[in-house]
């Protein structure tokens, strides 16, 4: 690749293992990326911690009165900060609040998000409960494209974990989160990659795309 890595910002809320695993990643030659900010709704996240340790700007900022979404003034001063950094692709790694069309509009097609379960199923909150819950025998994770919807974007990278019969929800949770950090980076480089081809809401992220230059009836590139 003879361009500069690419420039990502991470936004979370959470303990901040993917952000680790994207970290390392891009630190061990994995990704052709560089995670140049992380921000986080909640001061003491442990996402916070982790960028910190790796030496990743990481800076908390507060997301407004709203409990699912962030104040309208919230949400531009993340987009600011994010394009003061220079970020190419925002990362979504267990980031709570659903961002709106402003934030979106900042960065078209440029947002992804995590989410653990097989979308369309078991959208929204604690996936994993509502899926053991529910009695599927396989769940996992997806990593998607973020319209304004919620959990509703176009979908890049998908994996399986099936349901154990003596699973609990954390036990479930931790085996969908091995698997998140292997899609992310699948997800992430098939972006990077890019142009991905596109046939409505399909991407060809896999092989049989061979690669960015693939032929198809109905092309269209979105970056
Ligand atoms: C992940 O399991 C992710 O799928 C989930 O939050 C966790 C964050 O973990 N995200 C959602 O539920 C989004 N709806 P991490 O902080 O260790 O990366």
């Amino acid at each position: 690749m003879d361009r500069p890595p690419f420039r990502l910002g991470v936004l979370g809320s959470g303990k901040g293992s993917n952000l680790a695993a994207i970290a390392d990643a891009c630190a061990e030659g994995r990704l052709p990326a560089r995670v140049v900010l992380v921000i986080s709704d909640v001061p003491d996240a442990g996402i916070l911690a982790r960028a910190r340790e790796r030496a990743i700007r990481a800076e908390y900022m507060a997301p407004g009165r709203y409990r699912t979404k962030l104040e309208e003034e919230a949400e531009l001063a993340y987009v600011d900060a994010l394009r003061a950094a220079d970020v190419e692709w925002v990362v979504l790694a267990g980031f709570m609040r659903i961002l709106k069309a402003g934030f979106l509009r900042a960065f078209p097609r440029r947002v992804l998000n995590l989410h653990p379960a097989l979308l369309p199923s078991f959208p929204g909150l604690e996936a994993w409960k509502q899926a053991l819950d529910y009695g599927v025998k396989v769940t996992g994770c997806t990593v998607h494209l973020v319209d304004e919807g919620i959990d509703t974007g176009p979908i890049l990278v998908q994996r399986v974990v099936p349901v154990r019969d003596d699973d609990t929800p954390a036990s479930l949770h931790e085996r969908i989160q091995e698997q998140e950090r292997l899609a992310y980076l699948e997800a992430l480089n098939a972006v990077f990659r890019g142009p991905i081809e596109w046939k409505g809401r399909r991407a060809l992220v896999g092989e049989n795309t061979a690669g960015a230059g693939a032929a198809g009836a109905g092309k269209q590139t979105h970056g």
